[in-house]
């Protein structure tokens, strides 16, 4: 071998190792680490879950310590005026869920949104105290600290106290973010807030939320009892009795979180351990997984025409079970053995063609107009022990009801809109709902979040979840596929292009080049109606590969960030 040929040969296999570790600009490769790692939304909350860990705490002291902290860095949907759900999967292999879901006060009333006629009042569950539901997160986090955790809980809480205190710098994404809903938030609060003292934020503001961090500081030192009780429990009714909302005290001190069975289900030999009602999450995730599984997509290719018609035809059909069968399964009897068995989905999927799409108006009839984008978050925690957590968290839109809480410095959630406040009529999502996710006192409203862990039999292979309202189920589908059939690694499958379809509208929904332009012809031909999205999902996920090491996947349509060590 000639020394220029050794010399070409040497750049080529370089550059080829560049294109295929960075596609756009955007790396291929994800955080490695060999003993922990978190993935969050915001790089501030990644280092405090990261600062935990290396202090000996466990997944769960670490996902408690996020949770706290992207309530302050992370205002448009880290919370502790929400709620969420947690899936965790312990080092001896046990699992288990906790539901602390936000729930309708007990003054509330089915038709609590609709005018004489019977007519839903625009706005009237999105914006203003009447849409928020009674907030589980401080709850949840007292929760599954009793159970699993090991540090002191005010350790867990202080590194929000002093992010609320001093104030943390804001990405170029976090300013944005805030400006685009300064206006609603000035029209929803009389009195000052941390969010309104400037016209406009920019990169690089330090903001500074001191009401915020007198309230963690409660919670810090009080527990429960400085939430649901006392000061805050007080500002919070004072809130509701200055702005027609209808939480009361009783709401807040009787607000429990609950221990839920998660639902299981395997998918080409891998353990599929998901969030069961009141998410949708879980159910829709299993059935869509058990009904691609008779299919060889890996072959078909990632993104190609038959992976996408088939996956949109699932997704229409399991979509039209969600909104007709899904709801609190304390109120309602959601049929989840049914929905999930073989028998069932073999039947449901039997008339899907790969060659023609049905109509969405013969699965079932409807009519849907809008659908919303990122809201919500999601955070993915293994610990040395490879415990792992999987927490999705939300106020609902982003920055919740958009009211701040006088003198508490949260924003409250907005999660009555996703009760279906009227049968047939599209929630912000576009997603429609009948009886089982009717309003009712003290019920929780239908979720998609769907935190999610997979093993691979007595070992954890991936820890996943994303926010984006009606999207996230196909988000995390999708990030599931690309690891187990098309054989990418966490940060790829991450990054790779989404698709998405719930039914109704019924329209393909799809970023910016996630197809090549033969495919989107061949489904348009066939008869879809395809519409662009920015950007769908915001997947936070953690692998273990096959030699061990972790991979974080820290979705870059965000400022998400994966730490480990
Ligand atoms: N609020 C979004 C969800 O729970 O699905």
């Amino acid at each position: 071998m000639t020394l220029r040929f050794l010399f070409l040969s040497i750049v080529l296999v370089i550059s080829s190792c560049n294109t295929s570790r960075f596609v756009d600009g955007v790396s291929q490769a994800g955080v490695m680490a060999d003993k922990a790692m978190v993935v969050s939304a915001h790089p501030e909350a990644s280092k405090v879950g990261a600062d935990i860990l290396r202090q000996g705490g466990n997944a769960w002291d670490a996902a408690i310590a996020i949770q706290f902290a992207l309530a302050v860095v992370y205002p448009e949907a880290g919370n502790i005026g929400g709620g969420g759900f947690a899936v965790f999967r312990a080092s001896d292999g046990s699992v288990g869920t906790l539901d602390f879901r936000e729930r309708a006060p007990l003054a509330a009333d089915k038709d609590m949104y609709l005018d004489q006629n019977g007519e839903v009042i625009s706005r009237l569950s999105l914006e203003g105290s009447l849409a928020a539901g009674v907030p589980g997160s401080v709850d949840g986090m007292v929760k599954l600290y009793d159970k699993f955790g090991s540090m002191p809980w005010s350790k867990l809480v202080q590194p929000a106290v002093d992010l609320a205190g001093k104030g943390f710098i804001l990405t170029e994404r976090g300013a944005r973010v805030i400006n685009s809903r300064l206006e609603a938030i000035r029209e929803n609060n009389d009195h000052p807030t941390a969010f309104t003292v400037v016209e406009q934020w920019r990169a690089g503001d330090r903001l500074i939320q001191t009401e915020l961090s007198r309230t963690l500081a409660r919670i810090g030192d009080l527990g429960r009892a400085g939430f649901y009780e006392g000061e805050t429990a007080e500002m919070i009714v004072k809130e509701m009795t200055r702005t027609n909302g209808i939480i009361s005290m009783e709401d807040l001190a009787s607000y429990e979180s609950s221990w839920r069975q998660p639902l299981r289900g395997m998918y080409r030999g891998y353990e599929v351990i998901s969030m069961p009602p009141p998410s949708s999450g879980g159910v829709a995730l299993i059935q869509m997984l058990k009904s691609i599984a008779d299919y060889p997509v890996g072959k078909y290719g990632h993104n190609a025409f038959r992976t996408v018609q088939l996956m949109t035809e699932i997704e229409k059909r399991v979509y039209a079970d969600r909104a007709t069968y899904l709801g609190d399964p304390d109120y309602f009897p959601v049929p989840i053995d049914m929905l999930v068995s073989d028998e069932y989905l073999n039947e449901r999927m039997a008339d899907i063609r790969l060659s023609l799409p049905t109509p969405s108006n013969e699965i079932k009839e409807g009519k849907v107009e809008i659908i919303e984008s990122v809201e919500t978050t999601h955070f993915s925690v293994v610990d040395a022990d490879r415990n792992a957590v999987s927490i999705t968290t939300t106020i609902n839109s982003y920055f919740g009801n958009k009211v701040v809480v006088e003198g508490a410095g949260f924003f409250l959630n907005n999660q009555m809109d996703d009760f279906s406040v009227k049968p047939g009529v599209p929630n912000q999502f576009g997603l429609v709902g009948a009886e089982a996710n009717a309003i009712r006192p003290g019920k929780r409203m239908l979720s998609s979040m769907t935190p999610t862990i997979v093993a691979s039999g007595e070992d954890l292979f991936m820890v996943v979840g994303s926010p984006g309202g009606s999207t996230i189920i196909t988000s995390v589908f999708q990030t599931i596929l690309n690891v187990v059939d098309f054989e990418m690694g966490m940060q790829e499958a991450v990054n790779a292009k989404r698709v998405h379809h719930q039914w109704l509208p019924d329209r393909i929904i799809l970023e910016d080049d996630a197809l090549v332009r033969r495919v989107d012809r061949r489904l348009r031909r066939i008869g879809h109606e395809m519409e662009s999205r920015g950007i769908i999902g915001r997947v936070d996920a953690i692998l273990v590969r096959p030699d061990g090491k972790l991979e974080g996947g820290a979705d870059p349509r965000g400022d998400d960030t994966a730490i480990g060590f």
